[in-house]
């Protein structure tokens, strides 16, 4: 399928809010505020990447990267999601080619690695391991994976932005 991989614009907001809503309403692990979230990161400048994937025009998929927090004081991590696809157009590797060029942007920001929360049995194909002893939270820990990138062997936990848990003050 031919898609347009690039940065989110201004005219994509609604977009991106819409597909993320959809596309996560009918998996059973998902909060069901995944598409607030992405704009809670917007509104408080906590965007550290926004790609979005367009075909014909229309936005069909977009990756939120933010920055994450190493206990060690260690500087260039990231965090990966949400990540969302159209849900008539899934499985035909636009949410790859999304991650894909995230990533690569990454590489080229010298960035330490990405952490995420999601099924190994996907991320697995973008060189995302499980590391469960450095999740901060016990809880996702089993879903908890890291892509090391400048940093061959990470040793530190690393804690998503605390956007990720709830408005402020909640
Ligand atoms: C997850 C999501 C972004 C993946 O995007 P996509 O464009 O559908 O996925 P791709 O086509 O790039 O997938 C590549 C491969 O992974 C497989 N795959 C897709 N989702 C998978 C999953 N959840 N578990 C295991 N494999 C999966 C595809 O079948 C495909 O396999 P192939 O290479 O053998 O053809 C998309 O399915 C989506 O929006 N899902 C709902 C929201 C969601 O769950 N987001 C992620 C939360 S962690």
């Amino acid at each position: 399928m031919n898609v347009l991989i690039r940065l989110e614009q201004h005219g994509d907001v609604a977009a991106i809010h819409d597909i993320t809503e959809r596309a996560f309403a009918p998996m059973r692990y998902a909060d069901g505020n995944e598409q607030d979230l992405i704009d809670r990161f917007r509104d408080a400048g906590a965007m550290a990447l926004s790609l979005v994937a367009e075909r014909e025009g229309a936005v069909v998929g977009q990756v939120t990267f933010t920055e994450a927090l190493a206990a060690d004081g260690s500087s260039g991590w990231y965090a990966l999601g949400p990540v969302a696809v159209e849900p008539g157009l899934q499985k035909q590797h636009i949410g790859s080619k999304l991650i894909e060029a995230g990533i690569a942007e990454l590489r080229a920001r010298d960035a330490a690695g990405c952490v995420l929360t999601g099924d190994p049995a996907y991320y697995s194909r973008f060189g995302f391991r499980p590391y469960p002893d450095l999740s901060p939270d016990a809880q996702v820990a089993a879903y908890y994976q890291i892509l090391p990138l400048r940093v061959s062997a990470p040793d530190s936990v690393i804690s998503f932005h605390p956007l990720f848990y709830g408005p402020p003050g909640q």
